[in-house]
């Protein structure tokens, strides 16, 4: 089976509309990735991968974000895994790598298990050689500040972290029924270029659900998204990889910190921009207890994975972040 493929170039731009008809390569030949759900992280590993000369494709659940994608470059299917389109079902049982990125839903669980059998059966007997699920650190609850690696027992209070450890366990029986060592990666809070506290800080909107629940915790789990992928990558090639990664910086700082440090670069790089200050932004945000509080350790990324973190701790990722933003005004 052949697969057309658009090429993304350094950094994410690509020629929109380009046909690269005579260098479309055969599944069969190389590796290749599926990314169910082209997401933050999914176009991320997309780039890198493609640079790397794997074939890549993904997908998305609306025609508005298919047309996005597509003038970046990517090739991409419109999959809603509520209503799972058995084309792109049988599509992906040819490629040789799949990394799972749609999040559980309250009310329903995993809304791609919801069709376990039909997943089963669409994927058994393809090519399939890797199948990476992006999980959550949400899982190990309130661990009353102690330092939890992979090991330390899973506890996940919310609703939302207890249909995330289900769907984990979901995709790794699903794993070994297709006859491969599941990977399930745990990731902290997730930032990167577009979507960071400087971002949230020029765009003056005001903290998510998510970030208030977040922002009395002492400790914030926290990862650039250039070191997700390069975690990822690196069990691409590992040998023998362990079933479960915590992916997380090495700094668990608070989030109110982390903003705070936000607001001084955006400050200093742009006095004229005028911001709601600290207090105000704290006004904003409800008090809660202080739960789930927990570091999470990332040594078997590390010692196991040979990662260097290219962002060790909230400041370096933060200061490439915006050293790459030429204007506040014209990001989105
Ligand atoms: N944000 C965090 O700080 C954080 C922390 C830990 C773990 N995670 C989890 O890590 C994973 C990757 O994160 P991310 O930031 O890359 O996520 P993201 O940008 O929200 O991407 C999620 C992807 O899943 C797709 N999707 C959602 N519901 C779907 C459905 N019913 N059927 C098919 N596709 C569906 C989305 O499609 P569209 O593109 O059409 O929306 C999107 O492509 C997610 O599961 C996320 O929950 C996030």
């Amino acid at each position: 089976m052949e697969i057309a493929l658009s090429i993304p170039l350094q950094g994410g731009n690509v020629h929109a509309g380009t046909s690269f008809g005579s260098m479309t390569p055969k599944l069969s030949q190389k590796n290749s990735m599926f990314l169910l759900g082209m997401g933050f992280v999914g176009q991320s590993l997309a780039r890198k991968l493609h640079n790397l000369g794997w074939v890549v494709s993904g997908t998305c659940t609306t025609s508005l974000r298919k047309k996005q994608l597509q003038d970046t470059g990517f090739h991409v299917h419109l999959f809603d895994a509520n209503h799972p389109d058995l084309d792109v079902l049988q599509l992906v049982k040819s490629y040789t790598h799949i990394l799972v990125s749609v999040p559980p839903v309250v009310d329903i669980g995993d809304p791609m298990l919801q069709h376990e059998e039909l997943i089963r059966s669409s994927l058994a007997n393809g090519d399939l050689q890797w199948l990476g699920y992006l999980s959550s650190t949400s899982v190990y609850g309130d661990c009353d500040g102690a330092l939890v690696d992979e090991d330390y027992p899973t506890n996940p209070e919310s609703d939302f972290a207890k249909l995330r450890l289900t769907s984990e366990e979901g995709w790794s029986n699903l794993s070994h029924y297709l006859g491969i060592s599941p990977l399930i990666f745990r990731l902290g809070g997730i930032y990167g270029p577009g979507r960071s506290a400087v971002d949230t800080i020029i765009k003056q909107k005001p903290a998510s659900e998510g970030q208030k629940r977040r922002k009395y915790r002492k400790y914030t789990s926290r990862v650039h998204v250039e070191d997700i992928c390069q975690a990822l990558m690196a069990t691409l090639y590992a040998p023998s990889p362990s079933e479960v990664y915590n992916i997380v910086d090495d700094d668990p700082a608070p989030r109110e910190e982390v903003f705070e440090y936000a607001m001084k670069l955006v400050e200093k790089k742009w006095p004229e921009l005028k911001l709601r200050s600290v207090e105000q932004r704290q006004k904003e945000m409800p008090i809660v207890n202080p739960r789930g509080e927990k570091r999470v350790s990332n040594d078997r990324m590390k010692r196991e994975l040979g990662v260097q973190l290219l962002y060790p701790d909230y400041r370096s990722g933060l200061n490439s972040i915006i050293d790459n933003i030429h204007s506040p005004f014209h990001i989105h």
